[in-house]
């Protein structure tokens, strides 16, 4: 196996892509196969992932926001439409929302070491216009899903399920992103299932795959590759659509690192496990994100977050870990408090709280027990 790793400058960088000799044969003899826009690979990784998630439709998109903006879409959401959301995420997961002229309305997240929507504060923030909730699994953890499921049923609500992050994670033995009406996954270069930039939706529904269908290519009724095999001769649009396809080259590769993706995730909760372990003994810092317990609980372990205490100089703990060679971030910037949602945005304490004393430490299945343990000594140096 030939390991290539992409981020070098670091001893132990928050994420590192592995590429054995094998995935990258698949993609290079997919670009000597004579066609490279999305076909007979993409069909395959639809089906593997569908089987995979156990999902009755998956559609393999550009991006994880491309994904999370035709999910908004199929489910029909538009302008006068509220959608409850977390603050804590990546600003995609608010963006998509935003896009279809629909409002995001923020709510909190459960608390300092649980970082995922609160059913409470999702309660709290329903108003006559509320027609969908937006879970984010933070870090692959599947949070209170379930829970805001059950209020979205009690309400009429449609949940919506960032699974960005959580591609694997399983709650009470169902996929994360199989919830609620649909899923959508990212396939990011950081991600559990890194492919450079690409991602999926899972449904169930038959009228909202149908119409992320049709809306991931520009509206049209046929593709490039159905009128390439003869399969169908012109087209007509049917909606003002979008190019948001996948190519083969991605979903080659996509197909490869799914195999192994069980074993990956495995071997993340294990760092899990051992990171919890090291840090028991450091004073100062507290790990979050909970595992799950339960029957067919199993989060993806994206992010190892910590929290570190009130009095604790996070920009100088993450500078005395960089001298070291260890890569920190910090998960994430709380989207209300951006410039362009900041008008009108409620006070969330403890997402404000959260986003002040939260740390990201590396977490990738490659990582070593050595490369872990440089992680957990410079933590306890800094700390000390
Ligand atoms: C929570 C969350 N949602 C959405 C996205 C968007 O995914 P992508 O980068 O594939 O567009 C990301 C990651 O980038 C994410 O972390």
């Amino acid at each position: 196996m030939i390991s290539v790793s992409v981020m070098a400058p670091w001893k132990v960088p928050l994420a590192d892509v592995r590429l054995p000799e094998e995935d990258i044969d698949a993609v290079a003899e997919t670009l000597r196969s004579g066609w490279l826009s999305m076909g007979p690979r993409t069909e395959e990784l639809e089906e593997a992932l569908a089987r995979y998630t156990g999902a009755r439709h998956a559609l393999a998109v550009a991006s994880g926001t491309a994904a999370l903006h035709l999910l908004c879409l199929a489910v029909g959401l538009g302008p006068g439409d509220e959608v409850v959301v977390p603050s804590m995420t990546f600003v995609a997961t608010v963006n998509a929302i935003a896009y279809t002229g629909a409002k995001p309305v923020f709510a909190d997240i459960a608390g300092i070491a649980q970082p995922w929507l609160a059913t409470s504060s999702v309660r709290a923030a329903l108003t006559p216009r509320t027609r969908a909730v937006m879970t984010v699994a933070y870090g692959g953890h599947p949070g209170e899903a379930r829970a805001l499921r059950d209020l979205g049923d009690a309400h009429g609500l449609t949940l919506l399920e960032d699974a960005a992050h959580a591609i694997g994670a399983r709650d009470g033995g169902r996929q994360i992103g199989t919830l609620g009406a649909g899923g959508a996954y990212s396939f990011f270069a950081n991600k559990n299932l890194a492919i450079g930039e690409g991602g999926a939706l899972t449904t169930d529904d038959d009228e909202i795959a149908e119409r992320v269908r049709l809306l991931r290519s520009h509206g049209m009724t046929t593709l490039t590759w159905d009128r390439h095999r003869g399969h169908a001769s012109g087209y007509d649009v049917v909606a003002r659509g979008f190019n948001y396809r996948i190519d083969e080259p991605r979903a080659a590769l996509a197909l490869r690192r799914l195999g192994r993706l069980d074993a990956e995730n495995r071997r993340r909760h294990a760092l899990d496990v051992r990171y919890r372990e090291g840090m028991a003994s450091i004073a100062g810092v507290a790990p979050t994100q909970p595992p799950p317990i339960g029957d067919g609980a199993l989060p993806a372990h994206h992010l190892f977050t910590v929290v570190l205490d009130r009095d604790v100089d996070r920009a100088a703990v993450r500078a005395a870990l960089a001298a070291r060679g260890v890569q920190t971030s910090v998960h994430y910037p709380p989207a209300h408090l951006f410039s362009i949602y900041a008008d009108g945005a409620p006070a969330l304490p403890h997402t404000e709280e959260y986003a002040a004393r939260t740390m990201t430490l590396p977490m990738f299945a490659g990582m070593s027990e050595g490369q872990q343990d440089l992680v957990l000594e410079a933590l306890g140096e800094a700390l000390g």
